[in-house]
């Protein structure tokens, strides 16, 4: 199996890059009006824009190519007809089954999984109602106040995201809490001030073995049943979003609080699941189901449309061309919305830990950077800390900024201020500004001509950084829906691209079992296993202060 690297579309795209790595984006603007125009794309609600790149027509056309030739169109097809393509665990990928609103039958081993999806659907949904209107009592007979999410990674990252991103959708007498970290802090903090007789926990776990979820569950136990007093009590005040039911009995959530999702649900992917609960419970399962459709538009329109029409291929093929070519080691995910402040970190996982791989699906070392690093920060908040660098620093940065026409709340001229930001930012980034211009704008205002000449370097900007600006009309579930599906297919589209299974994770391991070991010598309170010296050392100091 011959790496991407040895193809000729590949190959092709390095002598590309080398013709192209001078050229200016002022300049292919300034010959090509319709540019603008010819490289917008919309589609399930958002508008993007990706004119400001590094690219021509020929880039197009070559990094079509190369998608062409690793066969993206089959594996999208493989992905959403149910083949086990994540081939180191013999899994189908299916979140697209989860916001299949079309119903149309999704197979895996020959049974349909529409019928399953659609009745964890209706459960979540009766729940949700049951709790949102009073009509499920704690064990003392009051009605929900506060839910508290306990879970990680997937389990934690998209719900909390998606409840922050729908601040406005949230419910007046329903508050949503999340604890992920095992750092006791995080649910001491959580909890304190909650009533246990009106908190209802939701453990979510997939495996219902993760350290931190099973632990924070069961420290949450213990502060609900201190009040409560009787075990019968956690049948109200506990439910379970996982696949593994005898766990979650052992635990002692009954099955019957439990909501399933499948093995073919990936993590990071399965907000859209049961996992989802906290959201349906935060914005109402109307909402929730909105969520679901601007998903399935995105899903119809990245399974259908060309890729040249296609916005999370193209957005992944301009990805490759950033980091393959260009070298960028980094992408920031730039939201310009209060609302979307936790998208970066979601991204994080749903990126680094899709395509942060080193062999391909057969296991062979690549030769090529794969996964970036994923970052950012809601505007402008990022842009009095880190942007200095995006402008003037070394490394070249393309960066997405997603921003909204309407407010959810339009305050005064705030949103205007606020979007002047976002647009001037994409175009300081791709224009910059000379030496001449710096010089002349000092003199101009009266600088002694020493000083301005010594600043001149300083105030130079060398522009010509990659962006493409993402807007929807406005945040709602329906964008937000779509905004999501849009990058987990992008992801998908450039792990296609490097040709790595995008869908395990076997790099958390390691630590996990270490992390394992560790934990007993601690309890133990002496180091026994075998360790080098800076971990051992560590490991004596740590345990001589706490004695
Ligand atoms: O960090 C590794 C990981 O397996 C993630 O992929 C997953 O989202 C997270 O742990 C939590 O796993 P679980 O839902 O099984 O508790």
């Amino acid at each position: 199996m011959s790496l991407v690297t040895q193809t000729p579309q590949w190959q092709a795209l390095e002598r590309h890059w080398q013709q192209l790595k001078d050229t200016r984006m002022g300049d292919l603007f300034a010959a090509d009006p319709q540019r603008a125009e010819r490289m917008t794309l919309s589609a399930a609600g958002l508008r993007v824009d990706y004119s400001k790149n590094r690219i021509t027509q020929e880039t197009l056309d070559l990094l079509c190519d190369l998608a062409g030739a690793v066969d993206l169109p089959g594996w999208t097809r493989r992905m959403f007809a149910g083949e086990p393509i994540n081939n180191t665990e013999q899994r189908s990928v299916l979140h697209v089954a989860l916001r299949n609103r079309s119903n149309r039958p999704i197979l895996v081993d020959g049974t349909d999984v529409m019928p399953a999806v659609n009745a964890v659907l209706d459960r979540m949904e009766t729940f949700v109602e049951q709790v949102r209107a009073g009509d499920w009592k704690g064990y003392t007979g009051r009605p929900i106040t506060d839910v508290v999410n306990i879970g990680i990674g997937g389990s934690n990252l998209g719900p909390k995201m998606v409840c922050t991103a729908l601040g406005p959708y949230l419910s007046d007498r329903l508050r949503v809490h999340f604890v992920s970290n095992v750092d006791g802090t995080h649910l001491v903090e959580t909890v304190r001030g909650l009533d246990p007789a009106t908190t209802l926990f939701v453990v979510a776990s997939k495996t219902f073995t993760t350290q931190e979820t099973m632990t924070n569950a069961e420290s949450a136990r213990a502060w609900a049943l201190a009040s409560l007093g009787d075990s019968a009590a956690v049948a109200r005040h506990f439910v379970a979003v996982s696949t593994n039911g005898q766990k979650v009995a052992e635990f002692g959530i009954d099955t019957a609080n439990m909501f399933g999702f499948w093995d073919w649900v990936g993590g990071r992917y399965s907000l859209w699941s049961a996992i989802g609960l906290p959201i349906a419970l935060a914005v109402g399962f109307d909402r929730f189901k909105e969520l679901l459709e601007g998903a399935h538009a995105m899903d119809e329109h990245f399974s259908t449309a060309d890729i040249r029409e296609n916005i999370p291929a193209l957005l992944g093929l301009l990805g490759i061309w950033y980091a393959n070519f260009a070298g960028a080691r980094t992408h920031a995910v730039l939201p310009y919305d209060q609302y979307l402040r936790y998208l970066p970190a979601y991204l994080q996982q749903g990126d680094m830990e899709s395509n942060g791989k080193r062999v391909t699906r057969e296991g062979v070392a690549v030769d090529y950077t794969t996964g970036p690093v994923v970052w950012g920060e809601a505007g402008t908040d990022g842009q009095h800390a880190f942007y200095q660098l995006i402008h003037q620093g070394t490394q070249l940065i393309p960066a997405d900024f997603i921003g909204a026409i309407h407010s959810q709340n339009e305050l005064g001229d705030h949103h205007l201020k606020f979007m002047a930001n976002y647009f001037a930012q994409t175009e300081a980034l791709m224009r910059g500004r000379t030496y001449d211009e710096a010089l002349a704008e000092m003199l101009a205002a009266g600088m002694p001509d020493e000083r301005a000449r010594f600043l001149a370097n300083h105030r130079t900007f060398p522009g010509n950084k990659p962006t493409n600006s993402i807007l929807m009309e406005r945040l709602t579930p329906y964008t937000l829906g779509a905004l999501i599906a849009m990058y987990e297919h992008r992801i998908f589209t450039q792990g296609v691209v490097w040709g790595v299974n995008s869908f395990d994770q076997w790099g958390v391991e390691l630590g996990k079992q270490l992390a394992g070991v560790i934990l007993k010598e601690l309890e133990a309170g002496a180091v026994s296993g075998e360790h080098d010296g800076s971990t051992a050392a560590l490991l004596e100091h740590f345990m001589q202060r706490r004695t």
